[in-house]
Formats: C-alpha cells, structure tokens, sequence
C-alpha cells in the first residue's frame, strides 16, 4: 500500500525513524537507516524533532455550554491541538449539566464544527441529574450519545447507597465512574491546604484526610462490588498510601494526578495568589514527593491536567471569593516531559499515564506506534523556548500560576488519522 504520509528521522526513544502512515492508520515504524525506497503523497522530514502518540487527558472542563466566556470547544480543542492532546475527558459542570443525551450531543457537534479531524472531546456524563447527588442521570441514554465515563465531577456523591447504584449502573453500560475525592463538610470548596501556610494567611483551609476519608470510601465500595472506579485528581499522601495499599489487594481501582501535584506546593497560594487557587488544593513537599513515587510505581495510573478555566475578572478577587482552577492543555506536555529531563519521572511512565494507561481505563484507542494503530501523533521540538503568557496560551482563560514562566519544547505538528491539524 503506497503510504499517504511519511514522517522521516523523527525520533522515538532516541533514534530515529520513519513513520508510514495509510488510511489514517500506521502502516509501518522503520528505522530511518532502514531506508527502504517507498513512495508517499507527503513527505514530512523531522530530523530533531521528538516524535509522540497523541495524549489522552483524561479530566478537563471545555465549559461548553454555558461558561464560553471561559472556554469553548474551539479553543479548549486548539489548547489541546497545541499541547500534544488528542483526546480529551470533558467534566459535566457545565449550563446545561452534561445529564442529557442533548447537552453530550451539543458538545460533539460544537466540536465538530471547529475541529472536525479532531482532537477529539470524549465527554463524562453526570452521574446525578443537574449534579445534585439525589437522583440518578438517564446513564444509559448519555451513554448510548457517546459518554465515555460517569463523574459528578466537583460535588461527590455524599449518598454512598446512591453512590454504589451509579457505579453498577455504569458498569453494566460499559462505563467507569470517576470520582472526585472530598468530604464537602471538611473542604469548603477552599482551595488551600490546611496547614502552616493556611494558618498564616487566616485562610478556611481544606485537610488531606477530607480527600483520603473518601478515597478510602470508594476503595472498599470497589472491592466489595469488584467494580473498578476511577479516583481523580489525588493530591496527597494519605491518599497514595491507601491507594497502595488497595493495589496490593487486587481491589479495582485506577487513579490520576496532575502536573500541579507534582510540581508545586501550598507555597504557591502565599500572597493570596488565586491563580493557585485550585481543589484539591496544592499540598506539602512531602505529597510531592509521594505522588511522584507513586506514578514511577502505578499506583497512579494517569496523569491528567484539570484543565479549569476561569476568566481573569473572576480570578482577580478576594482569595475567598476566587473560583478554583488552573489551565493546564496548554503547559502540561512542556511542564512533565521537563520532569523526565530533571529525572522525576522515566520515560516510560510519562508514556504510560498520558496514553496507554487513560486509553486502557477508558477503553479510548491509542497510538502505540504499532501497525494498524490510529496515525495520532505529534512532532515536538525539545529545544524550543517559550513563556506562558496571554499571547502564547491557546486556552482562552489564562489562569496557570506558571504565567511569565519558561518553558521547554513546542508540539511543531500535530497528525491526527494522519492529518496535520495544526
Ligand atoms: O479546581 C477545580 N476546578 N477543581 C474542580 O474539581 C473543578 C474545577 C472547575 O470546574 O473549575
């Protein structure tokens, strides 16, 4: 089969190769030295480039409908484009809730319009009407439009009988619930870790056992249905060591963190900085230092960004009154490749938990570079230099607290069924 795109040099695990690509799907990774003669319609030379499979986030907020002066398709889809994702989990917490087979729709369609060749928004339906936590969404028809998995997303379910209801429905459909870890009555929504840095800044401040208490919650539920459930966005100690803990038994559970877990501290939030503002809240050195441990050895899965924009007037208040959230489609792929050149994670499992572990979890395809896998790649430059700031994030919202830092490495093309959609 004459190859419909060549990619030539681009280098995977260090050396090079070429990449052939037909029908939108790998047809063949050789080695560049290989040099076998073939024909392509399009012929794309990478020498230095660094060649990826498409990342798959398994947690973001596109805020579409409802909150588009925040995010909309087209430009959490172009964040993504540019930050090396090619699937994306969009959270239910829009206007309309996502709890109807017209609202999942909506958001295909949305995306379609603006990206039509992706990437691609997989979103999570709710798993209460209007996320209320009091009576079960139609599952089955949100399902059946093309949700991929159940959360309700920032407000858990305090009602565990309701709660265990919803994980079976979801298994019956096929379908993963992600949970969103905290006791409402200990967090408060607060966004800053209860600790020194709280007690300084006279802030309401939210534990580490307000996450873990309902970490260890849904631990037992899944080994008592044997029903796998998905716990989000873990930020603390407490909540590895459990997680750890569960894994050694067998119980089904899968888990993700986010590069804010992994790189920053509650030291962030100090000047009231409400662009550190996010739930679960930034934690201690020591939670670092876990949850990095804790990806080198599985115990987390995935590695997901959270990605929850919030527009600048919003964010420019009082700390109390700031909404949580941090963007991350746009940084996430500089920010933890850098990690695995400073060491803190391996190749390896920075490969693991941005594809083949979210795409097993969720039961997503994934590029593994293997014949007959989709063409979803990109070609990223290591050397390339930039600063997060308004005019390079693509997001629409520019709440990172990473604003005006450097960064490393720009995504240069982005295949996606072997189409540049960049
Ligand atoms: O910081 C957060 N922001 N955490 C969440 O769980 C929700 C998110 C949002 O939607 O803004």
């Amino acid at each position: 089969m004459t190859p419909q795109l060549v990619v030539r040099r681009a280098l995977w695990k260090d050396a090079p190769v070429d990449v052939l690509v037909a029908a939108g799907h790998i047809l063949e990774v050789l080695p560049h030295d290989a040099r076998r003669d073939f024909e392509a319609a399009w012929v794309v030379d990478a020498p230095g480039l660094l060649l990826f499979p498409s990342l798959i986030d398994c947690h973001t907020h596109l805020r579409e409908p409802g909150f588009e002066y925040k995010e909309d398709m087209a430009s959490g889809l172009a964040a993504a484009a540019a930050g090396g994702f090619g699937q994306v989990l969009c959270m239910a917490n829009t206007t309309p809730v996502n709890d109807t087979a017209a609202v999942t729709q909506l958001m295909l369609d949305k995306a379609h319009e603006a990206w039509p060749f992706g990437p691609f928004p997989r979103p999570v339906g709710a798993l209460t009407k209007g996320l209320c936590g009091v009576e079960l969404a139609v599952m089955g028809e949100l399902a059946e439009a093309g949700c991929v998995a159940f959360s309700n997303d920032g407000r858990p379910v305090e009602n565990t009988e309701l709660f265990r209801r919803a994980v079976e429905y979801a298994w019956d459909l096929g379908k993963r619930v992600i949970d969103h870890c905290e006791d409402p009555h200990m967090a408060l929504g607060a966004g800053v870790n209860e600790g020194a840095v709280s007690s300084r800044l006279g802030l309401p401040a939210q534990p580490d056992v307000a996450e873990a208490m309902h970490v260890a919650r849904d631990i037992l539920l899944a080994e008592y249905l044997d029903i796998p459930i998905h716990v989000a966005h873990v930020s603390c100690r407490k909540s590895v060591e459990l997680l750890a803990w569960a894994k050694k038994r067998g119980v089904p559970i899968s888990a993700e963190t986010c590069p804010h877990y992994l790189m920053l501290t509650e030291e962030a939030v100090e000047g009231y900085n409400t662009l550190a503002k996010v739930n679960p809240p930034l934690r201690t050195k020591d939670d670092v230092l876990a949850l990095r441990q804790a990806l080198a050895g599985g115990v987390v899965d995935c590695l997901c960004t959270d990605h929850a924009p919030h527009a600048a007037h919003e964010k420019e208040t009082e700390f109390e009154d700031a909404p949580c959230g941090i963007t991350g489609l746009d940084t996430a792929l500089s920010t933890t490749w850098a990690m695995v050149g400073r060491g803190e994670l391996t190749r390896a499992d920075f490969l693991r938990a941005w594809t083949t572990a979210p795409a097993a979890i969720f039961d997503l395809p994934v590029c593994a570079f293997a014949p007959g896998d989709p063409a979803d790649f990109f070609l990223f430059d290591p050397k390339a230099r930039w600063v997060v700031g308004p005019e390079t994030l693509k997001s629409k919202s520019k709440n990172t607290p990473l604003l005006g830092q450097a960064m490393t490495g720009r995504v240069t093309a982005h295949f996606l069924g072997g189409k540049n959609v960049l």
